[in-house]
Formats: structure tokens, sequence, C-alpha cells
């Protein structure tokens, strides 16, 4: 299963690239076939309709694509004033919006339709940034997509991870495991159909 797994951060220290790294690697241990995505690596500028006019930049393009391929999504969302932060926002809005002069991308949901998504949130805070979830949650049902019903808030994050950067309590592993599994579960029998 082709598994695409970032983080809504790209902050150097960040608590959810962190748990996007620790993600990658539990599902590649569990078999999955792992891209590992840093939202940090593309040119998205702020969505302006007058800018996409002139055309769809070439990173959202390749993000488009990097998507379509992957039938199973992991997020890890920060939590920024109860919600998911404007950088997702923005990913999604500028991969949801048809190239209306080109036959295939002119298909808004292409990249998404579909697709299994599991969604994990970290957190400095008690609540793990589970609020953040509530919102990016129904924005993903408007994209089509599967969401995963097993989730997942790292609370405390910030001293969630050993020095490695590995989770250091077996339980929040075993968490984030579960979530993994039903991702992969799902994706592989949607396939099947
Ligand atoms: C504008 C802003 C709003 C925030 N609001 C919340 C919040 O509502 N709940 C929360 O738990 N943390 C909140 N935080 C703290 C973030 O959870 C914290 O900065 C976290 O480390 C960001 O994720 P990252 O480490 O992956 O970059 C907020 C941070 C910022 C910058």
């Amino acid at each position: 299963m082709k598994l695409l797994v970032f983080a809504g951060s790209t902050r150097a220290q960040s608590h959810n690239r962190k748990l996007a790294r620790e993600v990658a690697a539990l599902a590649t241990a569990s078999g999955a076939d792992v891209t590992h995505l840093e939202l940090g690596d593309y040119d998205v500028p702020m969505y302006n309709a007058d800018l996409e006019a002139q055309g769809t930049p070439a990173d959202v393009m390749k993000l488009k694509q990097l998507f379509y391929e992957h039938p199973a999504w992991i997020i890890c969302t920060p939590e920024y004033n109860a919600s998911y932060p404007a950088l997702l926002k923005n990913t999604l809005d500028w991969l949801s919006s048809p190239v209306k002069s080109d036959p295939v991308w002119k298909d808004d949901f292409r990249f998404s339709r579909g697709k299994v998504v599991g969604v994990l949130s970290a957190s400095p805070g008690a609540l793990g940034g589970l609020r953040s979830q509530s919102h990016l949650v129904p924005l993903l049902f408007n994209l089509h997509c599967w969401v995963s019903p097993k989730v997942f808030g790292l609370g405390r994050a910030h001293t969630a991870f050993d020095e490695q950067g590995k989770l250091a309590e077996e339980g929040n592993r075993a968490r984030v495991q579960d979530v993994i599994d039903q991702v992969l579960w799902a994706a592989s029998r949607l396939q099947a159909e």
C-alpha cells in the first residue's frame, strides 16, 4: 500500500514533523510503501485566484500528482486557535482548485477522491491538538476522502520524544500504530473494489 505521510508544519523543531517521521518509520515496518512528504520542500504561495489565472504553480502540479498516486494518507496536524494551520488549508485549497485548461486536472477532487486518511495531531497542550482534527475532518470529507475513525492526539508533545526523535512511551506508539493499521486495512479493502 502506497502511504503518503506529512505534517502541517515546517518548523525546524516541529512536534508534528517528528510525529510524521515516527509514523513513516512505523508504517514502513508494517509493510507500507511510504512517501514522507515535507511541505516545506515545495514552493506554494498563498492561494489567490488572480495568481492562479496566470498558471497553477509548478510545485502545486507536482503535489497534485503525488497525492493522486497515494491511496492512503496520514496527516499530522498542529492546532492553531482550536483549528488546523493555514499551511494545511492553503495546500489543500490549491490542490483542490481545478486547472480549467487541463483535461486531466480540471477534475477538482482527482487528487483526493476515495483516499483513506488517518488524522493525528500533536501539541504541547494536554488535549494533543484534538480540536484541530474536528475542523480538518470535515474538510477531508468535502474532498471526498474516507477518514479513519481511529484518531490520536499526542499531548505534552514537547516531552513525548526521546533524543533520537522516537516516541518515548510505548502507549503513545501503540495509539499511533492503531491509526496506521486502520488506514492500511481500509485502503487495501477499498482498493480491492
Ligand atoms: C497562532 C498559534 C495558535 C495556537 N493555538 C493553539 C491551540 O489552540 N491549541 C494548542 O494546543 N496549541 C496551540 N498553539 C501551540 C502549538 O500547538 C505549538 O506551537 C505547536 O508546537 C505547533 O506545532 P509544531 O510543533 O508541529 O510546529 C498555537 C500556536 C500558534 C503559533
